[in-house]
C-alpha cells in the first residue's frame, strides 16, 4: 500500500450540514458519552459523503466533536483507503484489481479508465470522473467489477469488459442512469446461462417453520 497523505491544497474550513448533523446524532446515540470516539469512522464517512473527500478541516472538526487528539483521527483517515484524501470527480470509479478480477480482465477496465479519465486518483478535465484501483470488494463471482460512488450512493457494477465500461462512462457523462449489478445474462451471481431459484418460495421465507422465540410465551417468528 502506498503512503497516504492529506492533499496539499485544503479548504479554509469545514462545517457539517443539517443532513449530516442528523446522521451524526444517530451514530453518537449508539455510544456512551465516554466512548464517543468509537464513532470516528462513521463521522469521517459522513464528512466524505457530504464533500466527496475528507479535508484537513473536516478531520479537525471530527476530532473536536469526538474530543479526540487530531493525530488519532489523522491515523484513521490515512489508514483506511475508503477515505478520499483529495477531491474526486462527480463519479468515483473504484476498479477491483485483485486476482479473480485480474484473471477476468480488470486490466482492460483499468486501460479504459486511464485513456478516458487519466491517471488514477486524478479528476477528469470535465470534473465528472475519478478512478482508483482497489482490493477485493467481495464480488469475485461477478468479476471484473467496480464500485461506483456518486450522489446516487454506492453501487457495484459487475460482469464487465472494456467496451461495456466505455458505454457506461458515456452514459454517466451524459447524465443517464446506468444499470447496477451484473452487465450480463444473469441477475445476481448465479452461473451464466442458468435459471436458478425460479420458485419464489425458495427465497421468500414462506417455507420457514414457525418457532417460539426464547423467553416469550406467545410471540412466534419464522425460522
Ligand atoms: S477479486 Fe474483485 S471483487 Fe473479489
Amino acid at each position: 500500500m502506498s503512503v497516504r497523505r492529506l492533499a496539499k491544497e485544503q479548504p479554509a474550513n469545514f462545517t457539517f450540514n443539517a443532513k449530516s448533523e442528523a446522521e451524526i446524532a444517530f451514530w453518537l446515540g449508539k455510544y456512551p458519552e465516554t466512548r464517543k470516539a468509537s464513532a470516528v469512522i462513521p463521522l469521517l464517512w459522513i464528512a466524505q459523503k457530504q464533500e466527496g473527500w475528507v479535508s484537513e478541516p473536516a478531520l479537525r472538526v471530527v476530532a473536536d466533536r469526538l474530543e479526540m487528539p487530531y493525530i488519532r483521527v489523522y491515523e484513521v483517515v490515512t489508514f483506511y483507503t475508503m477515505y478520499n484524501l483529495a477531491p474526486v470527480g462527480e463519479h468515483l470509479i473504484q476498479v477491483c484489481g485483485t486476482t479473480p478480477c485480474m484473471l477476468r480482465g480488470s486490466d482492460e477496465l483499468i486501460k479504459v479508465c486511464k485513456s478516458r479519465i487519466g491517471e488514477a486518483g486524478t479528476v477528469s478535465a470535465d470534473g465528472k470522473f475519478t478512478w482508483t484501483e482497489v482490493e477485493c470488494m467481495g464480488a469475485c463471482a461477478n468479476a471484473p467489477m467496480f464500485q461506483l460512488a456518486n450522489a446516487d450512493g454506492d453501487h457495484y457494477v459487475e460482469d464487465l469488459d472494456g467496451p461495456k465500461l466505455e458505454q457506461i462512462l458515456d452514459d454517466l457523462a451524459a447524465g443517464k442512469q446506468i444499470k447496477y449489478g451484473p452487465h450480463s445474462d444473469r441477475t445476481a451471481s448465479e452461473p451464466h446461462g442458468t435459471k436458478v431459484l425460479t420458485d419464489p418460495s425458495l427465497y421468500d421465507g414462506s417455507r420457514a417453520k414457525k418457532i417460539k422465540l426464547p423467553n416469550t410465551g406467545k410471540a412466534e417468528a419464522k425460522s
